[in-house]
């Protein structure tokens, strides 16, 4: 358990303003052609009951919960654990809001990550014995897609820098590359999504992912991370937009050259690999002034870095005007 000195934060609670165009990466994919995208939008499926992620139990259920880190809090109100784990993007699964139903189908037994480029030693190591050799946390992190929705979650994890630490990288490594099951995975198991390209990647500098902030997520609400959330591992970088945060990880690559992400490849002007949660940066369609909080269904203002700039700020010192990083 890590207890690091006090930061604050907080975003305050207010200013809904009425809500008055809604947006999202389905109508980008329509727009940009894909057959695939057309699925009409339907508002989330809210189960009265918890979600049963599978029949069997998971084999490290025994994990959860872990103990809270309270210097990691929001002050916004917690989002459902029925909402938070239906209204998902996870587009291998489709691009409509009932892929928490499909992301059932996803075999995540047995599971293996794989650390390979500039390491002392390419390693692939199962996923249960990886998480028990890492320091279980929990963190209230505030969750902002690019699509202007969030959510305030209770993850459960490690932190990015432990994984860094086992991987054994070399000097020479500039960026981190975190990569999804591939095609091969999910169409042996009947899943037909079309459009390219898979698997889907995103990246981090080194100084990003050893950033106290960036997080490795295999739990949510208490209990192990659900199929549609990301199982059994993905990871969450609360500065940036949701698109950063890879789901469900079978290889971490330490690169010397900057690895192209999976958006930035289909729509690079939409969404660069430096991206970072800023208001004043408009999406090209859309504004990013503000975002509608999924739990509350308030419209709130959004914050520079989402509220997160007491650690990440630094990181972009001198850079903030640069076309690189929006
Ligand atoms: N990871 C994979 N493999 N596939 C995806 O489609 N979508 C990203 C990110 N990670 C995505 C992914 C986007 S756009 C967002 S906003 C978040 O996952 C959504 O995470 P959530 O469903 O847990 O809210």
């Amino acid at each position: 358990m890590l207890i690091k000195r006090k930061r604050g934060w907080e975003l305050p609670e207010s200013a809904a303003t009425p809500e008055s165009v809604y947006w999202n990466r389905r109508q980008v994919l329509r727009t940009m052609g894909f057959a695939a995208a057309g699925a009409a939008l339907a508002g989330p499926a809210m189960p009265t009951l918890g979600l049963a992620q599978d029949d069997t139990v998971d084999p490290t259920a025994d994990l959860y919960p872990v103990e809270a880190n309270p210097l990691y809090t929001a002050e916004r109100p917690l989002t459902p654990y029925e909402i938070a784990t239906t209204y998902n993007n996870f587009y291998e699964f489709g691009s409509h809001k009932e892929i928490w139903r499909m992301a059932q189908r996803l075999p995540i037994r047995p599971w293996t990550v794989t650390f390979d480029g500039l390491v002392e030693e390419e390693k692939t190591v199962d996923f249960d014995t990886l998480i028990r050799a890492m320091p279980l946390e929990e963190r209230v992190y505030r969750h902002r897609c690019v699509e202007a929705w969030s959510m305030v979650v209770p993850w459960s994890g490690f932190p990015v820098s432990e994984l860094v630490a086992y991987a054994k990288p070399l000097s020479s490594a500039r960026y981190l590359a975190f990569q999804t099951f591939g095609p091969d995975h999910f169409r042996a198991n009947g899943f037909r999504q079309s459009w390219y390209p898979w698997p889907y990647v995103d990246g981090l500098t080194m100084a990003g992912a050893t950033n106290d902030l960036s997080f490795m997520v295999t739990g949510l609400y208490g209990q192990p991370v659900p199929r549609q959330n990301g199982a059994p591992m993905r990871l969450h970088v609360p500065w940036k937009y949701g698109f950063k945060s890879v789901k469900s990880i079978v290889r971490v690559s330490f690169l010397e050259e900057r690895p192209v992400g999976y958006w930035e490849e289909i729509q690079g002007s939409e969404y660069g690999f430096w991206a970072n949660v800023n208001p004043d940066v408009p999406h090209p369609r859309w504004s990013q002034a503000t975002e509608r909080d999924i739990g509350t269904g308030e419209r709130i203002p959004t914050v520079i870095y989402n509220g997160y700039g007491e650690f990440v700020a630094h990181l972009y010192d001198g850079l903030e005007s640069e076309p690189l990083f929006k």
